[in-house]
């Protein structure tokens, strides 16, 4: 079992990372002075997995599990949905000091925050994260949101979880491909920060997609680790956060595009490689590093190419309707070498369109 601490808004917390964490969770939140009714929300496809566990331990605790399970899917992260939890909160008698916790995935983690953030102006809120994107990615940060319209994520505050319980046993149930998008921000991650850790990815790459147990819970706990360091330096987002956002420029451009096709992870995938294709040609980056990065892309079983099924006029448009717009102008951040990046606002469309129409070329 690994631990990190996150030092946020004046409070530290706690993660705890390893195969079984979930067995810990009534020991840290008692520790933490906590007691009586506990609300855990998850959807029914973590229910069915994991719920009967964590009811035995926190009945097993000082604690009364009340439980709300809603149907899994992106569609839940409504202020619809937000509004009919507010009414079972007051339904299962919770107060100011009753904590909540988020079993499942980056929807539960963003709409149970975001609940937790707002009801009675802010319940303690623990992460229980089961996808590996939300693991390494969703559950730290607190950043907390519900889509609204077109939007995604535009109603949303900071809410720092009490504790994250991280329990890598459960990626042993998780589909292919909802693995493999959490691989696409580990990556992510190790190519921004850390070159000695992005070495150990291409080590260990075989092992990881196997899901070997400590190679899993070492990877789970670095990039966590990397994520928490640069939150913490940047709590709001108004700086060093935006290098968390590698690949995310063009990648939202793709996802979009892809009219939700592609997921989330391979979208950055190839934002990734379309970001380090850029930086080659304004001469910041070398070829090599790019084809270091799209070897283990592909190795983890990720697309690095865009599809022909893809027009990039509409992968432009989706691009410059998003948020990462520096007055005005795209804002970039390009990879300087393994584990170094940058932040440019001066990439023009041009190259962005040539980058996209090659990689479309060599598909
Ligand atoms: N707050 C942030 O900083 C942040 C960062 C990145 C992404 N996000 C958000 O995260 C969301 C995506 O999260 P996600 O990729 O975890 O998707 P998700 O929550 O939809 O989960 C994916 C699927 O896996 C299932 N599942 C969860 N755990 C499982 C397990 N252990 N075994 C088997 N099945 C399991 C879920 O029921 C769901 O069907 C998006 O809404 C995105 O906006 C937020
Ligand atoms: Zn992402």
């Amino acid at each position: 079992m690994k631990t990190t601490h996150v030092w946020c808004s004046g409070n530290l917390y706690r993660i705890t990372i390893g195969s079984g964490a979930l067995a810990l969770m009534a020991d840290e939140l008692e520790r933490l002075g906590f007691s009586g009714t506990i609300v855990v929300v998850t959807d029914e496809n973590v229910a069915g997995l994991f719920g009967d566990e964590v009811e035995r331990v926190l009945s097993g605790g000082a604690f009364t599990p009340r439980f709300i399970v809603i149907p899994p899917g992106e569609e839940q992260k409504s202020l619809d949905m937000a509004g009919m939890m507010y009414g079972r909160l007051n339904e299962l008698g919770a107060e100011r000091a009753t904590p909540v916790v988020a079993l499942g995935g980056g929807v539960i983690g963003d709409l149970v925050g975001f609940v937790a953030a707002t009801y009675f102006r802010g319940l303690p809120l623990v992460h229980a994260p089961t996808t590996l994107l939300a693991q390494v990615d969703s559950s730290i940060g607190g950043k907390v949101a519900v889509n609204h319209g077109r939007l995604k994520n535009n109603i949303g505050a900071f809410h720092q979880p009490i504790a994250i319980i991280t329990d890598t046993f459960v990626l042993a149930h998780l589909p292919e491909r909802e693995f493999r998008n959490g691989l696409a921000e580990v990556i992510k991650t190790a190519m921004i920060a850390d070159e000695a850790f992005f070495g150990c990815l291409e080590s260990d790459i075989n092992r990881l997609l196997e899901r070997d147990v400590s190679v899993l819970e070492r990877t789970v706990a670095t990039t966590a680790g990397i994520k928490a360091a640069v939150v913490e330096e940047d709590e709001r987002d108004t700086g060093l956060r935006n290098i968390l956002n590698f690949g995310h420029t063009i990648g939202h451009g793709i996802e979009s595009a892809s009219a939700f096709s592609l997921s989330h992870g391979e979208a950055v995938a190839i934002g990734m490689v379309a970001a380090s294709r850029i930086a080659t040609s304004m001469g910041v980056l070398s070829t090599s590093v790019l084809d270091r990065l799209t070897g283990l892309l592909v190795r983890a079983g990720l697309p690095v190419t865009v599809p022909l099924s893809i027009d990039v006029d509409a992968v432009l448009r989706a691009m410059t309707r998003d948020k990462k717009m520096a007055q005005g102008r795209l804002r970039f951040v390009l990879p300087t070498s393994v584990g170094k990046v940058h932040i440019r606002n001066d990439v023009s469309t041009e190259l962005v369109r040539e980058t996209l129409e090659r990689s479309h070329a060599v598909t």
